[in-house]
């Protein structure tokens, strides 16, 4: 799908639809006045005879008047006092899941009109582009094609007014870099266990540095992890046939001497929970368990699209977590690349294990900031459900902003405290610490333990085990928190 911007009035662009907004009591904005002049007064008649009356989100769609001309759609922002962010934004999902469903190549759309005051025209883009990107999305690789209807939607016209146009602009080409960056991700989490193994994902970091010329990728395999000493990370992935990676992806677009921000994503390409075995239920959903890592892979396609004028390293710490006769046990101790000795005591916490030589390895690169990004505990579903992502951190200034580029995407993310008391509950009597905290606040003690892995640089975590994929019927991935990274990542390049 393709978006582009125009200053030209709704009637103009050659479109197989064009969508005008309603506000209640059948009252059109200026593009929809435009539109029924040159419509004969066609929306009129259809207005008087009660059909629609602009309740939020409520849509209606007017045929073509003959053969070659273009269709109608209203869209309802509900009663003209309560004209907010919050209507526009459930109003540009209807219409989004409206035009996408439609045989028609071309939409334009009437912007301008569905600017809220309380908001920019950057933000509307946002939410337009990336609510017609989400509802476009399809994952049918492993369909039979007459299964899957495609969808028809080529070209998605904004129209908007000259003031707006630059702003529009760069919005637009933000937005489609974000959509690319997240379809990217939803991919590669709804790809199955059986093709995306650590090596796969390795891959398709290279795949992205042979299309990008400003990225450079590495990928240590289990000799180069024994070498440098990556214990936690080899003692996840032992078990499988399917050996661990490391794998960093550098994105230079700023000065050698700038610190980069580097990203660190969770990749266990499956978890059955290893000897610590989980139920049956619902274990497929554990191939999602790399969508850590599908997110960074996701962003760095974003900024690599962006040319973002920053460094950044994307890293994923990835391993299949299965049990076998090799596979590390309950009671095994470990030392991790830090030094630090840990007293695995479950099996099933092996995302933190994978992280915490991550965590130790990225020094290297001198960060400015490092934020990891995991589905990294249950616990973190019961907290905040699948709506909201957590955040902690080290730094408050870089969870605060991380949790304002949530707010800004509807991407929303929400802060735990990681005070020390919790830490407390992290004690081995055997070594440094174990690698659960029992049950009482599982994602806080999850954070607390990679925190004594982080204290070399300001560090977040975002634990995405709610928001990364949805189950049931829409079972899928869904391309969070791309949005919100993205969207740190253009406020750091213009600070
Ligand atoms: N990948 C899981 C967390 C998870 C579970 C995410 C379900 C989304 C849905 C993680 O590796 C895990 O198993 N965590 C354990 C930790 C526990 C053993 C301390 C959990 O949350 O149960
Ligand atoms: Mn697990
Ligand atoms: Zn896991």
């Amino acid at each position: 799908m393709r978006f582009s911007v125009t200053t030209s009035p709704i009637d103009k662009p050659k479109a197989g639809l064009r969508a005008v907004g309603l506000f209640q009591k059948r009252k059109l904005g200026l593009h929809g006045e435009r539109l029924d002049q040159t419509l004969e007064r066609r929306l009129a008649g259809v207005l008087k005879a009660g059909e629609i009356d602009g309740d939020a989100a409520t849509t209606l769609l007017i045929p073509a008047p003959a053969k070659g001309a273009a269709g109608t759609v209203l869209v309802g922002l509900g009663p003209k006092k309560d004209f907010t962010a919050k209507s526009v934004r459930k109003a540009c999902t209807a219409l989004a899941k409206l035009v996408v469903d439609r045989p028609a190549d071309t939409v334009a759309i009437a912007v301008d009109d569905l600017l809220p005051p309380d908001e920019n025209i950057g933000w509307l883009i946002h939410t337009l582009v990336g609510a017609i990107g989400d509802a476009g999305y399809r994952y049918a690789e492993y369909k039979g094609k007459e299964k899957v209807k495609p969808v028809r939607l080529k070209n998605v016209v904004l129209c908007v007014t000259e003031e707006q146009a630059t702003e529009a602009e760069r919005a637009c080409a933000e937005a489609e870099a974000i959509l690319a960056g997240a379809s990217h991700t939803r991919d590669l989490g709804n790809a199955p266990p059986n093709v995306i193994y650590p090596e796969a994902l390795a891959e398709a970091a290279r795949e992205l540095s042979r299309k990008y010329k400003k990225l450079k990728t590495t990928v240590l395999d289990e000799k180069d992890l024994k070498k440098l000493g990556a214990n936690a990370i080899l003692a996840v992935g032992q078990g499988s046939e399917r050996p661990p990676r490391l794998i960093a992806m550098e994105y230079s677009g700023a000065g050698k001497d700038e610190a980069p921000v580097v990203l660190v994503g969770k990749g266990i390409t499956f978890d059955t929970g290893g000897i610590s075995l989980k139920p049956g239920e619902a274990m497929d959903e554990m191939k999602y368990d790399m969508c850590g890592a599908a997110t960074v892979l996701g962003v760095i396609t974003a900024v690599c699209e962006l040319k973002l004028p920053l460094n950044v390293v994307g890293v994923i710490t990835s391993a299949e977590n299965m049990p076998d006769g090799r596979a590390c046990r309950p009671g095994d101790i470990i030392t991790t690349l830090s030094g630090q000795t840990v007293e695995i005591l479950n099996t099933d916490a092996e995302g933190r294990l994978v992280l915490c030589d991550a965590l130790t390895w990225v020094e290297k690169f001198k960060p400015k900031a490092v934020i990891d990004i995991a589905t990294l505990t249950g616990a973190c579903i019961v907290a905040l459900g699948h709506q909201t992502s957590a955040v902690l951190g080290n730094n408050e200034e870089l969870v605060n902003a991380l949790k304002q580029a949530g707010t800004a995407t509807y991407d929303r993310t929400w802060e735990l405290p990681l005070w020390e008391e919790y830490q407390e509950q992290l004690k081995s009597n055997f070594a440094d610490m174990a690698n659960i905290g029992g049950r009482p606040a599982g994602t806080i003690t999850a954070a607390c333990f990679l925190s004594r892995f982080a204290e070399k640089y300001p560090w977040a975590h975002l634990d995405i085990a709610g928001v990364a994929w949805k189950s049931g019927k829409e079972k899928g991935a869904t391309g969070r928190p791309v949005p919100l990274l993205v969207r740190y990542l253009l406020d750091q390049a213009t600070h």
